[in-house]
């Protein structure tokens, strides 16, 4: 037996069995919000379940036989954990519950209140990190936090860093998982559900590659596949894109080979919104204009938002200065500009937690909040809602 986590609360039981990373959950009559539908969904995810009481007979070993639970053991019968553990994994083969709901219609019925369908958000920019892993995350969590079920794809194919970003280094790629199911031709909303882990009750993360080299299993169909998937299960699919448009047959003359940048074209061409980053200095700029022209070549049909990120007073530059060389270098584009706020990027980074949680009031988060405000359609003054958070063990 091996010790695959051991939760804080039903949120973080719910979520770690929807990774299916676990056979068996020991719970405790004294765990609070257990009740049959946390069981249901335990036996949805194929766990079994064991009850754990300090003694036995008792009131904790009524409570669990009242909901459900038949395998109860006694906090110091530990000889006989390996009976009670075979006993709970045949109980749950034979009587596993039909017709019962499923996180996965849950989900889905989320998605359906918001009565749209699901819309592809890119985030891309050029070489020279401006920032587009921190503001997708940071747009995802404030998207998610309005009530809109929101998943983040991290399709960066020179290496994600979102898993990182959330401290979630335990985690199997989520992308390779569902490249691989996309190549079968077997993804589906149930299968995708289970591979993008769920961070709060409304957002989940598609986490990236574990190592640049494995870019080669994330092919253009098997992008495109993952996001008309998550489309199905999200008001938004937010992609953190990696930075280049180069298309490698073009210099190697090879026009069979797998394409590495072709993942990330995939995501542009599907989208319906892209958002470019650009970092607000002399350099920055000049990358972004040249940006925005090399993806009007390749996606002709896309009118980007851009944004300009890390802005701050002592560039030199106002607003109006950036609008107007912008739009005079690649005609006019809706420009957004998000603040250099390195104090809440740390917060949050230090301690694997989105900005809306780490520095809720920082004037980044106010700015990404009033972006996805822009973004979703939701009137500004809505309230934004922020559920409690699912995966409440993490390790850095
Ligand atoms: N608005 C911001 N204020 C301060 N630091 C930022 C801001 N946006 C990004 N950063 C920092 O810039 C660096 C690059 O950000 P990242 O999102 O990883 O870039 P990219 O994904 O474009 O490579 C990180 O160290 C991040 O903390
Ligand atoms: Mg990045």
């Amino acid at each position: 037996m091996h010790v695959v986590r051991r939760c804080v609360d039903i949120a973080d039981l719910v979520s770690t069995a929807a990774s299916r990373q676990a056979g068996v959950a020991f719970v405790s009559a004294q765990l609070r919000g257990l009740d049959r539908e946390v069981l249901v969904r335990l036996a949805d995810e194929e766990i079994a379940v064991v009850g754990v009481t300090p003694e036995l007979p008792s009131a904790d070993e009524a409570t669990l036989r009242s909901l459900g639970v038949d395998v109860i053991l006694s906090a110091d019968a530990l000889q006989s954990l390996n009976d009670a553990v075979e006993a709970a994994i045949r109980g749950s083969q034979q009587d596993a519950p039909a017709g019962e709901r499923s996180v996965v219609a849950d989900w889905q019925d989320a998605v359906a209140a918001t009565r749209r369908r699901g819309r592809v958000l890119a985030v891309w920019g050029p070489t020279g990190a401006p920032g587009r892993s921190v503001i997708a995350l940071g747009l995802t969590s404030e998207l998610a936090a309005l009530g809109a079920p929101t998943t983040i794809v991290d399709c960066d194919v020179y290496g994600g860093s979102i898993a990182q970003l959330l401290g979630l280094l335990d985690e199997a790629s989520g992308l390779l998982a569902a490249a691989r199911s996309a190549n079968s031709g077997q993804l589906t909303a149930e299968l995708l559900c289970h591979q993008a882990r769920a961070v709060t009750p409304t957002m989940r993360v598609l986490t990236g590659l574990p190592r640049a080299d494995r870019w080669v299993e994330v092919r253009p169909r098997g992008i495109r596949d993952i996001l008309s998937v998550t489309r199905e299960l999200s008001a938004f699919a937010v992609v953190d894109c990696g930075f280049s448009l180069e298309l490698d047959e073009e210099i190697s003359y090879d026009t069979a080979a797998p394409r590495r940048n072709g993942a990330t074209l995939a995501a542009l061409e599907t989208a319906d919104t892209v958002i470019v980053v650009g970092a607000a200095d002399p350099v920055g700029l000049s990358r972004l204009v040249r940006a925005l022209g090399e993806l009007r070549d390749v996606v002709p049909h896309c009118s980007p938002v851009v944004v300009v990120n890390r802005m701050r007073a002592g560039l030199g530059w106002s607003r109006a200065d950036i609008v107007d060389t912008l739009a005079r270098a690649v005609g006019s584009s809706p420009v957004v500009f998000l603040p250099d706020d390195q104090a809440a990027v740390d917060a949050a980074v230090v301690h694997g937690r989105t900005l809306g949680e780490a520095a809720p009031n920082s004037k980044l988060t106010r700015a990404l909040r009033s972006l996805a405000h822009d973004l979703s359609g939701v009137s500004a003054s809505a309230r934004p809602r922020r559920g409690p958070r699912l995966a409440a063990r993490r390790q850095r």
